[in-house]
């Protein structure tokens, strides 16, 4: 019945039990029971601190939401659908159980700024939680680089073969994308990390209210500066969105390279047991599950930040009931990134590098063309012809089915007098990578500065 509503007092019809479900969020705000409880205790405090409700009723209030939040935790609590949402069930019950008292709470504020300030309240602390998980994965990277500073592999473009690298040098590669995500991550709290309470439906509120101490008790740096703003704004959560979507984009191309990586056709690396599955019907089958569901679930999460751009597109200031529509993408993604970075990094940690076939691969396919071109351009030779020189050389490899390391030297002089016995060491796997002694290359020297400089907080 409307008599039963907190906002039942124009209404004489009751809601109808189908609008009642379609317009009730509890099954999904439920999770922020614990941040609706620590905004409606500091506003509360507040409001006694104004004299704005007499400081025997905050008490009540406060012992009455405690104890709320105990029957919550503890399971006791009976979320109903026809008190729509956690902001009313909690009140609701608050009022049941203190009377009076547990009515003036609402004084000064409106489901719109607390909605506001519950999912900043939650997001932050998911934040800081997402990224703890990367460096979890970030620390995994690291410990399998430093394992592997001599383990060669093939570098590819267009997946084909180009220049050898060291697998460390590779996975410093994730590194540095996992740091950024971090640093996108860090710098968004600073606009989650913003108190929006105070600006009440949209306009503010005619009590004399101190947002300051709010803020204070909160743990917030900065309170919003404009109240129809602060009850319209879901960018911080946008780009919350848009982050975990770049953090997804990493994951996913991590995955398929692990992917590819496991097939027989590589065999670099080898997933343990316990990331993988077999098949119903081929014995022999040893799928890794684990990275194609990280790689599919990119597609749920770029979903989500669709799905709310879209939910936010042309809404008109201040507050709509559109904007209920934030929650599920958000809680989604939030439980997504998290679950697969947390896999992730326990993934990376038990992955087993297949050191000879990696290496063998980094030597063929005439990965270190370009060095022999660069041999020629030290011997005095324009680039441009070098590398003519040694297109020719590849031809004449590929007619007689041959590799560039077994070319004689009476054959390497075929193409050009310069070339000298030096030849044979300026073209081996491992001088081509060392060679590539510049900041951010792939020599050995290089890639242990990195994972050094990384550790130490670089
Ligand atoms: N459950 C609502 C939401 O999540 C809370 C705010 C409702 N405000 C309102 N005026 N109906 O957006």
């Amino acid at each position: 019945m409307s008599k039963d509503k907190l906002w039942g007092g124009r209404f004489t019809q009751p809601t109808d039990k189908f609008v009642e479900e379609f317009t009730a969020s509890i099954d999904f705000d439920k999770r922020l029971y614990h941040q609706d409880i620590r905004g409606s205790v500091a506003h509360a405090r507040m409001l006694g601190k104004q004299g704005i409700i007499p400081l025997e009723d905050v008490e009540q209030i406060v012992h009455g939401l405690h104890s709320i939040l105990g029957q919550i935790e503890a399971g006791h609590f009976d979320f109903s659908i026809a008190l729509e949402d956690i902001h009313m069930n909690i009140e609701s019950r608050l009022s049941t159980a203190i009377g009076e008292a547990g009515k003036r709470l609402h004084t000064g504020r409106s489901r719109n700024d607390q909605v506001a300030l519950d999912i900043r309240l939650y997001l932050r602390d998911e934040v800081v939680a997402i990224t703890t998980y990367l460096d979890l994965l970030i620390d995994a990277l690291l410990v399998q680089a430093e394992d592997n500073l001599d383990t060669y592999m093939p570098g590819f473009t267009h997946l084909q073969t180009a220049q050898p690298i060291l697998f460390a040098h590779h996975l410093m590669a994730y590194v540095e994308m996992f740091k950024r995500d971090k640093g996108r991550l860090d710098d968004s709290l600073k606009r989650i990390n913003v108190l929006p309470l105070g600006a009440g439906a949209l306009a503010g509120t005619t009590f004399p209210i101190d947002r300051e101490y709010v803020a204070e008790q909160l743990g917030f740096p900065a309170i919003t500066r404009n109240s129809l703003d602060a009850v319209s704004d879901r960018d911080f959560a946008l780009e919350f969105l848009s982050n975990a979507s770049i953090v997804m984009m990493h994951l996913s191309r991590f995955s398929e390279e692990l992917i590819i990586w496991s097939t027989s056709a590589f065999q670099f690396i080898e997933l343990s047991d316990g990331f993988c599955t077999g098949s119903s019907i081929m014995p022999q089958k040893k799928n890794p599950d684990v990275p194609e569901l990280v790689r599919g679930k990119t597609g749920r999460v770029y979903g989500n930040l669709m799905a709310l751009l879209t939910t936010m597109k042309a809404l008109p200031l201040a507050y709509n009931k559109d904007m209920q529509e934030d929650k599920e993408p958000l809680f989604d993604t939030i439980d997504t990134v998290k679950g697969c970075l947390k896999i992730f990094a326990d993934m990376i940690r038990e992955m087993r590098v297949n050191t000879d076939s990696m290496g063998r691969a980094a030597g063929q396919g005439f990965s270190t063309a370009t060095d022999v071109a660069d041999y020629l351009v030290r011997k005095g030779l324009p680039f441009r012809d070098a590398h003519e020189v040694v297109g020719k050389a590849v031809a004449y490899c590929v007619e007689n089915q041959m590799d560039l390391s077994e070319l004689s030297l009476t054959e390497w002089q075929l193409f050009s007098g310069r070339i000298d016995r030096d030849i044979f060491e300026c073209c081996t796997v491992e001088a081509s990578v060392n060679a590539r002694n510049v900041p951010g290359g792939t020599a050995r020297e290089r890639v242990v500065n990195e994972i050094n400089a990384v550790r130490a907080g670089n």
